[in-house]
């Protein structure tokens, strides 16, 4: 059992639970505004579920280092798809602005 921390929540995940569908379930926002809508639902190819993760989670799959490898995206922003990663450890996830999370320089609350 590990420890998810995303803004003022902390609830709880088992090894190998998907992120994104962890943080939905627990009542987090990982979509930003319309992207709630607009999302490819976990396929891994909209990236509008991106978050900074600290903790261990699983490695990137290769269609999330696509995603990730362009704009908005940045391929160096170190930046997650949540529906991508698998929960590995306590984690604390945040949310930055933008319609796909990608405005590293802000958070959302
Ligand atoms: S929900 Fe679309 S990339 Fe994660």
């Amino acid at each position: 059992m590990f420890y998810i921390k995303f803004n003022d929540k902390v609830f709880v995940a088992q090894k190998g639970d998907n992120l994104r569908q962890v943080l939905l379930k627990n009542g987090c926002l990982i979509h930003n505004g319309k992207a709630q809508f607009l999302n490819c639902m976990g396929l891994g190819t909209c990236g509008t579920c991106a978050v900074a993760v600290e903790g261990e989670v699983s490695q990137a799959t290769d269609i999330e280092e696509f995603r990730l490898s362009f704009p908005p995206h940045k391929p160096n922003s170190q930046l997650r798809l949540a529906c991508q990663c698998k929960v590995l450890g306590n984690l604390t996830v945040t949310k930055h602005g933008g319609f796909w999370g990608q405005n590293t320089d802000d958070i959302t609350e």
